[in-house]
Order: structure tokens, then sequence, then C-alpha cells
């Protein structure tokens, strides 16, 4: 792992529709069960000694989506945020909404600020939810604001974070999970992934848990990380 503290682990919930349509029930049945897992692998995360956990929740292309089946998953985002914003205090979370606010209802964005507001002091992990969010966009976002003597990896890499509201900045993602069978990133942190490793699961998000978090970390511990390099025993 890249140091405790610093070790990014994201995730892209994928499956909860296909969950609820194997038991007959509609599809935002899944997302209030995929919520419940959301919940499980937080604290878990915490336990496993994550620094960063980056959680896909919802991407512009989610906007394609019939309203009914929009407005359950930014409702759920709301509860989310009402219901365990406190708990994460408690557990030394902090919360940072990513992605564009421009879009979403007032409402919606005032309890990201609310919540971002009141775990701004937690160390123990940072917790980042991925709402509208489009990697493509940002990296043209970034791209506008940036200007030509300011072109440097790390300048555009802040430029990048300013787009996306990521406060604090967090580093490169380490591991990338996908759940759900589907191998594919849907523009999802196209730039922060330039080194990850991946990992799919076939597993749907509402049941993915602790254990196969576990198994993902497992796997991940037995990566041999090269960042184009040669390992110097082989030099
Ligand atoms: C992931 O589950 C949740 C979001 C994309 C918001 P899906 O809703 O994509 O579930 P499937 O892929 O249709 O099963
Ligand atoms: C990616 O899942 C988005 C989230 C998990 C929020 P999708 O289900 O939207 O992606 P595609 O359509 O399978 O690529
Ligand atoms: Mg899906």
């Amino acid at each position: 792992m890249s140091g405790a503290g610093n070790f990014h682990v994201a995730i892209i919930m994928d499956g909860n529709g296909r969950w609820a349509q194997l038991r007959g029930l509609p599809r935002s049945a899944g997302h209030v069960q995929g919520a419940k897992t959301v919940r499980r692998i937080v604290e878990a995360s915490a336990r496993a000694g994550i620094g960063t956990l980056t959680l896909y929740a919802f991407s512009s292309d989610n906007w394609g989506r019939p309203g009914q089946e929009v407005d359950s998953l930014l409702h759920l985002l709301q509860c989310y945020l009402a219901g365990e914003t406190r708990r994460c205090v408690r557990n030394g979370v902090r919360i940072n909404v990513i992605g564009r606010r421009d879009r979403l209802p007032s409402s919606l964005v005032r309890s990201i600020e609310h919540s971002e507001a009141l775990t701004a002091h937690c160390i123990r992990m940072q917790l980042r939810i991925a709402v509208d969010y489009s990697a493509k966009h940002s990296i043209l976002e970034a791209a506008r604001r940036a200007s030509c003597n300011q072109l440097s990896v790390q300048a555009f890499q802040h430029l990048l974070a300013e787009v996306d509201h990521s406060v604090p900045e967090s580093g490169p993602v380490d591991l990338l999970i996908r759940t759900g069978g589907e191998r594919r990133l849907s523009d999802f942190l196209l730039w922060d992934c330039a080194y990850a490793e991946l990992y799919f699961t076939d597993r749907l998000w509402p049941d993915f848990g602790e254990a196969e978090l576990n198994a993902a970390l497992e796997d991940f511990a037995g990566r041999e990380r090269r960042f184009g390099k040669v390992l110097a025993e082989t030099a």
C-alpha cells in the first residue's frame, strides 16, 4: 500500500438495478439496498485503514435515466447525508462530494455544504462521493481554466481538484473496484486512475460486503506496481 494514510480506493458501485430486477422489485429498491451497502463499506474501509475512499454515486450520464429514478437517487443521497453525517463525525470520516454542483437541486447543495463543514476537522478517512461526475467534463473544464504558464502536471491537478470541489485534494487512485460484472470505467476518475490497479467482481453492489472488500485489498497487496520502471532487483 502507498503509505497507510494515503491509500486511495475508488469504487464504481454497480448492479443495484439488476439486484432489484432479480427479485421482481423496482430499480429504486436496488438503490435503497445499495445505500445500506455504502454505510457498511464506509465503516469497513475506515477499519481497513483506507485513507481516501471515492464512491461513484451518480454519473453525469445518469441524468439520462428516467426522471423517477434520477429523483430517487438524488433523494437517497440527501437522506444519506442527513442520516450519516453525525456518525461520520463520530468515526472521524471527512465527507467531500466531488463533481458538478450547478445542476443539483439547491437543497441538495446546501446539505452537501453542511456535511462538508460539519466533518471538515475529521482526519481518520476521507469519504469522497462523486455526484454529477464526469471525468471528461472535469478534464475539459480544468483545461479551460489553465493558462499557458500553468501547465505542469501538478498545476493541472490543482485545477482538476478545484473543478471537482475536491477539498482537500486527494492523491491518485491506488485501487479501483467495480462491482456488478462490467469491466469498464464509465467516465470515472480517468486522470486519477492512470496507474490504479483494477479489480472487477461480478458481485452486485447491494450484495458487496466487508469480506469482498478485504478480498480486493488482499488481491491488491499481491500486485507488483512498477509505474513504468524496471524493479531494482531485475535491472
Ligand atoms: C449503480 O447501479 C447505481 C448507479 C449507477 C447510480 P445501476 O443502477 O447502474 O444498476 P444496474 O447496472 O442497472 O444493475
Ligand atoms: C456507472 O455505472 C455510474 C455509477 C456507478 C454511478 P453505470 O451503470 O451508469 O455505467 P454503464 O452504463 O454500465 O457504463
Ligand atoms: Mg449500472
